[in-house]
């Protein structure tokens, strides 16, 4: 279900490698610790999987709002209006990793700067679809996201509504 873009589809641009992905993520994420704890904002933590087993990565349910990034696994999960979801930590746009925005409340891309709402909807830039979603379910304090099941918005409008669980 997932896509690989060409560098025609943004006029020339450099596809972003593996290594510059990451220190893209490290950096996003030095930068987002910065301003998460900002007043009123929805933090951003760090997360760590509970476990692993195949493609099914397993964190603890988030039990306030907020957004938490697990860098080796590449997800973003994020608490928000009383639903959770599990994103690619990677842009749909081009693979580069996502920021959160906590004082304006907002997934950014540091690359060509599309902007998306804490439910992973695109709001504005280069990207041609919303954040992708991994499927998720709650399973007793746990979510469980399927690595192997991602919903891209512009292929599958109702898969992607429908993944994510209530608080
Ligand atoms: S990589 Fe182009 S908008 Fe994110």
């Amino acid at each position: 279900m997932t896509e690989k873009h060409s560098s025609a589809d943004c006029g020339g641009c450099t596809l972003v490698g593996r290594r510059e992905f990451f220190r893209d993520a490290a950096f996003a994420f030095a930068a987002l610790a910065a301003v998460g704890s900002a007043a009123g904002a929805m933090p951003v933590h760090a997360m760590t999987a509970l476990s692993v087993r195949d493609e099914l990565v397993t964190y603890p349910f988030p039990t306030a709002d907020g957004v938490f990034i697990d860098k080796n696994k590449e997800v973003i999960v994020a608490r928000a209006a009383g639903q959770v979801y599990a994103f690619m930590l990677s842009c749909p746009h081009q693979n580069t990793a996502l920021r959160w925005n906590a004082k304006d409340q907002k997934f950014q891309c540091p690359k060509h700067h599309s902007q998306y709402k804490p439910d992973g909807t695109f709001i504005d830039g280069r990207a041609t679809r919303s954040m992708d979603r991994f499927a998720v379910a709650h399973e007793g304090a746990n979510l469980v996201v399927n690595l192997d099941k991602v919903f891209e918005d512009d292929r599958d409008h109702a898969g992607w509504k429908s993944a994510a669980v209530p608080t």
